[in-house]
């Protein structure tokens, strides 16, 4: 089953058999999937996802896709179909951290090529890489939405606007010290079900 989703990879049985939504997961599954008619719970797939990444690592690995899959039962396949289009969605790895660079117009006439750069040197990186601790991927994105305040960068469901090397320093040395995984998920979303 899970050679459909990746068919050059090795699908892990052991890995897939321990993965698994913690108590207070299933719940915000459980709420997301009865928004949906019965039947439709494949509607629910993306905010399924979100909380699928945020629970297992920052990252949607084969096993995490087809164990999502058995639960909004519907085919691995239909899983990696939309995993694989949003940019949002990490197929492989990354850091606690992933530093989303907005690098469109706005954000790119007011240094974000700077602030790139400065975060490459800072972190011994390049963009698409994690830094050596695993706490840190930095990667480019296109318009965040936030043109006003440019530059800015994206980690998890936070923003950080008008960047400065100074105000980047200070936004690094805070995740390292919290140490803990920055998700989509963090704001509160269990307060927006
Ligand atoms: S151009 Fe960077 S947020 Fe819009």
């Amino acid at each position: 089953m899970g050679s459909q989703i990746h068919g050059t990879q090795d699908f892990d049985k052991t890995k897939r058999a321990e993965i698994k939504f913690s108590d207070e997961a299933i719940q915000i599954v459980q709420k997301i999937i009865s928004r949906y008619p019965e039947g439709k719970q494949k509607s629910a797939l993306l905010p399924v996802l979100h909380v699928a990444q945020a629970e297992f690592g920052g990252w949607l690995s084969p096993e995490t896709m087809d164990y999502v899959a058995s639960v909004l039962k519907i085919k691995p396949i239909e899983v990696f179909e939309v995993a694989s289009f949003y940019t949002m969605f990490n197929l492989k790895p990354v850091g606690k951290c992933v530093l989303e660079v907005c690098q469109t117009s706005s954000c790119w006439l007011n240094g974000a090529e700077d602030i790139v750069n400065y975060i490459e040197k800072k972190l011994d990186i390049r963009v698409g890489e994690t830094s050596k601790d695993g706490m840190f991927t930095l990667k480019v994105a296109e318009c965040l939405g936030s043109c006003g305040s440019a530059p800015m960068l994206q980690c998890g469901a936070s923003y950080h606007e008008n960047l400065t090397y100074e105000k980047v320093d200070a936004i690094l040395e805070n995740y390292k010290t919290e140490g803990k995984l920055r998700s989509y998920t963090d704001l509160d979303y269990k307060n927006t079900l």
